[in-house]
């Protein structure tokens, strides 16, 4: 079987205090579309790091994009990473660089040309409708629009699996099912695998999902 994320009997803490996750299973296949919904401070942004490597299990098995987990090397996570494309929830724009090069970080990263990297960028950052800011800096923008340019961002280098921790928090109507039918058409045009925590599964999705529900630490999926 064609797994993306493969996590069995999961534990996850900070430090050495009680584990937010316990013993979480989760199964992924290529180019399924899966939310993870619960409420504030039950462990959803937590497993978003634990799957992008920022931070690891205590116990359990996880493979992320064919990556093995157990004594994973920093050279090894490296490489996972450019699997992937996360949209934080507090965004993690780099405060000191424009929008376009913001949305061009993943692909300076995949040694692309530059030409390649902003025609990209500019791509992208019209499916967000934010071509017009490319030559602003994030503090320059409201908060929806950095969460656009994070979208952005996150899918600038068509990445095999897109982590996006609350993508529409900060979003109106409008600007929800923009991202939305991206998260969608990525799905659909690149075989994408996608990863969504929210609050709000969209009514009208329009594509068959996985859903997990997250609550005192155990994950499970709700059918
Ligand atoms: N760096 C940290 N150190 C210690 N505890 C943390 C840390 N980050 C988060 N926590 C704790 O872990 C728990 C889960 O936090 P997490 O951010 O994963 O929740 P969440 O489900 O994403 O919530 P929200 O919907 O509000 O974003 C919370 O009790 C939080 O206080
Ligand atoms: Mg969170």
């Amino acid at each position: 079987m064609d797994y993306v994320i493969k996590a069995d009997g999961l534990n996850i803490s900070y430090g050495r205090d009680e584990p937010i996750i316990t013993d979480a299973n989760i199964s992924v296949k290529a180019h399924e579309f899966v939310f993870i919904t619960g409420k504030s401070g039950s462990g959803k942004s937590t497993i978003i790091k634990s799957l992008y490597g920022d931070l690891m299990p205590n116990r359990g098995e996880l493979n992320v994009c064919g990556v093995d987990f157990k004594n994973i090397s920093s050279s090894k996570l490296n490489i996972l990473r450019r699997y992937l494309g996360v949209v934080f929830q507090d965004y993690k724009l780099i405060d000191e660089w424009t929008v376009e090069q913001n949305v061009m970080l993943p692909l300076i990263i995949g040694g692309f040309s530059r030409s390649v990297c902003i025609k990209q960028a500019h791509k992208l950052l019209k499916h967000v409708k934010l071509l017009h800011k490319v030559n602003k800096y994030p503090f320059e923008l409201s908060g929806g629009e950095q969460q656009r340019v994070a979208m952005a961002r996150a899918l600038a280098h068509n990445p095999v699996l897109i982590l996006a921790d609350e993508p529409t928090g900060n979003l109106d109507s409008y600007s929800s099912e923009v991202i939305w039918n991206l998260l969608k058409g990525a799905k659909e045009h690149l075989g994408t695998t996608i990863l969504v925590v929210t609050h709000n599964i969209p009514a009208t999705l329009g594509m068959d999902y996985k859903h997990f529900f997250l609550e005192g630490g155990v994950l499970n999926e709700v059918s």
